[in-house]
């Protein structure tokens, strides 16, 4: 993860929306040709495009009231507890039009691609009823297809008990199986699967009938594990063998040792660590010493993580979970890609891959985490067209 390949004075031959050749100025300029258009970079980093393989794109309204009452000393848990938390966003989730809400994710993609972030995983999980979970899910499949931001769809129809179901969990558990993922699947809605596991609300065995339903049905597996508990979540990602397990701020050694033996993608979020105020950031040294191909993401949501930006969660990696840049950088491209799948196609600036890069501001790859707080990439590339 420290080894990031970096060419020096380097240069991209760009056809269409290829990568065509990656070398030195002079290797590339070697291949120019008369209608060759030429960016010049001027001496900056240019970078992959930021692969952000974990967030909530789609939800009605935000929850700054929250915000404030978390700064004045009421915890995320608490305000949950109240049915504040998830079900408050479910009941403006739910309120919301197709097309409202088609317009509120298409802001969030221009701060995604504002950043310097051309991929992201988008969860659904703010409907919780049959009809709701699929018009997020075609919202983020409009999302994926008219705007330059990609967007690889997860269904996470178990993000909560909604009201309606509230003291009948194995009820909600069957309209999952039964009748959501069925529908997911047969409309090809949704790429992988996930599921909230916390004590409280989808306990391992439940979480496990859901994921294993899943699974049956083609779909690839991702887990909210281990957040406020150390609850078996991991565990049950490395049983199932899920592509990730995300969050994982209370795994313990044993958990560790389980992902690195049934080879399962940790995906850290210190951005919700830091927006709900914790000091509990992940393992991310002990998960990376046991071998593990860690991944970042934003965990971009209205409650634990109103963060849409990469580079702010690259300089709390380093700071809170004392993950070098470099590692950084890996964790939030290459190893982001191979967690969706899409390692062949995004994720690195090589040959055959697609021109999703970012030329950041400075000569020095460090300063991406180093300068908190500004926006710096100077432009944006997808699939070869400039989008920021
Ligand atoms: O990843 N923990 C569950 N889901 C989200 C929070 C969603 C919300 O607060 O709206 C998370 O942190
Ligand atoms: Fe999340």
């Amino acid at each position: 993860m420290r080894e990031l390949a970096i060419i020096r004075d380097g240069a991209m031959l760009i056809r269409g929306e290829t990568i065509e050749a990656v070398g030195t100025r002079s290797d590339i300029e070697a291949l120019l040709t008369s209608d060759t258009h030429i960016i010049d970079a001027e001496g900056r980093i240019v970078a992959p495009g930021f692969v952000d393989a974990h967030t909530h794109l789609v939800f009605a309204g935000n929850r700054a009231d929250e915000f404030e009452m978390r700064c004045s000393g009421i915890t995320y848990q608490e305000i949950s507890k109240q049915g504040g938390g998830i079900l408050s966003t479910v009941r403006r989730t739910r309120a919301a039009t197709e097309s409202d809400l088609l317009a509120t994710a298409r802001k969030h993609a221009s701060w995604f691609l504002r950043g310097g972030t051309t991929t992201i995983e988008a969860k659904s999980g703010y409907g919780l009823s049959v009809d709701a979970e699929m018009k997020i899910l075609r919202v983020i499949q409009q999302t994926d297809a008219n705007t330059p931001l990609r967007c690889v769809p997860t269904f996470l129809g178990a993000h909560e008990i909604p009201a309606e179901f509230h003291g009948r969990t194995p009820a909600y558990v069957e309209l999952v199986i039964e009748e959501m993922l069925p529908l997911v699947a047969a409309q090809k809605l949704a790429s992988f699967c996930d599921v909230f596991c916390e004590p409280h609300i989808f306990d391992q065995a439940a979480a496990g009938r859901i994921l294993e339903a899943a699974r049956r049905l083609g779909f690839g597996l991702r887990i909210h594990a281990d957040q406020f508990s150390c609850s078996g979540g991991a565990k049950l990602a490395a049983s199932l063998h899920a592509a990730t397990a995300d969050h994982l701020e209370h795994t313990d050694a044993a958990s560790i040792a389980a992902l690195a033996a049934a080879n399962v993608q940790p995906v850290l979020l210190p951005g919700s660590v830091y927006s709900i105020g914790s000091k509990q950031y992940p393992p991310a040294r002990a998960m990376i010493d046991a071998g593990l191909a860690v991944v970042l993401a934003t965990d971009f949501n209205p409650g634990s993580s109103p963060i849409a930006s990469m580079p702010v969660v690259l300089s709390l990696a380093c700071t809170q979970m004392k993950m070098t840049p470099a590692e950084a950088l890996t964790a939030s491209t290459i190893n982001a890609a191979w967690s969706l799948n899409l390692a062949s196609q995004v994720g690195s600036l090589e040959p055959g891959k697609l021109a999703n890069f970012v030329i950041h501001e400075g000569s020095d790859y460090r300063e991406i985490p180093y300068f908190l707080g500004t926006q710096r990439p100077v432009a944006v590339f997808a699939q070869g067209e400039r989008v920021a």
